[in-house]
């Protein structure tokens, strides 16, 4: 065991390969605890990156050229890896989009359009990110139905499966949770909820924006209709992500965003559509950043899921009992099992001026309302201190930021 505190020599090795975090690039001593936020990336990304420009640039679904050929081969490669990544029962089921929200969207407009009747109900936790709760009242708004939110166990932050139970009637549409919570890392039992979905006929959207990178998921077996992520939270570029969706819902679906390429013929006054997953990616799609996303999937998959779940399990045990023990600190709940992200507050102090100082002192952190603002009031709180982990972060660090923590209310506050 080294000075970051990490034991595990593939961990410490899995760090190294991030540049963003050390000199020249970052300060000496600098961390990052605003992952959930978005990722570092490892050299591996960036690469794969830099030699789709280099060397394997061209269109894809469109020439026969080699390059071009050869493109459109690693593209569909790709979509087969991620529909293994995320236990899809096959790569048609496996939509590029721009992100989470994109995705959200999409299903909003293109299945909630042709789905969602005056009088419908879709039911949301509440604990929603803005991106899967906004699409969702503009739907209801056009289809003059309604929302309903589950109600907060302010005990334990979580929301109870009984509760789900409770919600369900022959109106509810739609239910569509997020994983894990980016304000607390509440880790909701999606297995449960899903099984109540599939036995009343309710289609499920999971918002897995914040899970992808830290606990496996298999679609198929979970048996939702819909499940959205980003690559940027997950080690690999912005601007892609995906949308899985279970293939039968998926073919009903009429497109969202039209032009070339999710066309089968187009005639003056009229077009029949490509199959999925081309029906729902029009224009060009994010070439590159697939390539890298694909990078990133075998970053993780080198790593194991066991080894990052430990890792980042104990990081978050240990923030909790080193913030439990200063006095002056609020943790926002969240149910046993949390996921690596930790909001609180701290007494006669501003998030925004704590996160200010703590900045100078070296740590990324996030103070803020999080997109999340309808949780936090839920939550009675109006902006809170947030930090988030990722694989790279270490123990030495979870204890100099409670150190410096210490320090900086007590120099703000005497
Ligand atoms: C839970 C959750 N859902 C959705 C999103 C939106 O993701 P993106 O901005 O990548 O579309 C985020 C981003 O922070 C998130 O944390």
């Amino acid at each position: 065991m080294d000075a970051s505190g990490i034991s595990d020599p593939l961990l410490e090795q899995a760090r190294r390969a991030f540049p963003a975090l050390w000199p020249p690039h970052a300060k000496e001593g600098s961390v990052s605890f605003d992952n959930a936020a978005t990722t570092h990336k490892p050299v591996k990304v960036i690469e794969a990156l830099q030699a789709h420009y280099l060397s394997h640039n061209a269109n894809v679904h469109r020439a026969g050229y080699a390059l071009a050929e050869n493109a459109t081969k690693e593209f569909e490669g790709t979509r087969r890896r991620v529909a293994s990544f995320l236990g899809a029962a096959n790569s048609s089921e496996i939509v590029f989009t721009r992100g989470t929200t994109e995705s959200i969207n999409l299903v909003a407009e293109a299945w909630g359009s042709t789905h969602i009747r005056p009088g419908d109900e879709i039911l949301l936790t509440p604990m929603e990110h803005h991106s899967n709760l906004v699409p969702w009242q503009r739907l209801a708004a056009r289809a003059q139905a309604r929302l309903r939110f589950l109600p907060l166990d302010p005990r334990t932050g979580g929301v109870e499966t009984r509760e789900v139970a409770g919600a369900i009637s022959p109106k509810v549409r739609l239910f569509a949770m997020t994983h894990i919570s980016n304000v607390t890392g509440a880790c909701n039992p999606i297995d449960e909820w899903i099984g109540i979905c599939r036995r009343h006929g309710v289609v499920s959207l999971v918002d897995a924006a914040q899970s992808a990178a830290h606990r496996p998921l298999d679609a198929a077996r979970l048996g939702c209709d819909f499940l959205a992520c980003s690559a940027h939270k997950m080690y690999g570029p912005t601007g892609v992500g995906v949308l899985y969706g279970r293939s039968e819902i998926l073919h009903a679906m009429p497109p969202w965003q039209s032009g070339g390429q999710m066309v089968e013929s187009v005639d003056w006054e009229q077009s029949t559509y490509a199959r999925p997953p081309h029906r729902f990616e029009a224009g060009t799609p994010p070439i590159a950043e697939v390539a890298g996303l694909r990078a990133a999937i075998e970053f993780l998959g080198e790593l194991g899921w066991a080894r990052i779940q430990t890792h980042e399990s104990a990081l978050v045990q240990q923030a909790l009992d080193l913030l439990g023990s200063l006095p002056f600190v609020t943790v926002l709940p969240a149910p046993p099992g949390r996921a690596g992200i930790v909001s609180f507050l701290a007494k006669d102090t501003h998030p925004e001026d704590l996160a200010a100082f703590l900045n100078t002192a070296g740590f990324a952190v996030r103070a803020g309302r999080h997109c999340a603002e309808p949780f936090l009031r839920a939550l009675g709180a109006d902006s809170a201190l947030r930090i988030s982990f990722a694989l790279y972060n270490t123990p030495a660090e979870v204890t100099r930021f409670v150190t410096e923590l210490r320090r900086i209310h007590r120099e703000l506050t005497t």
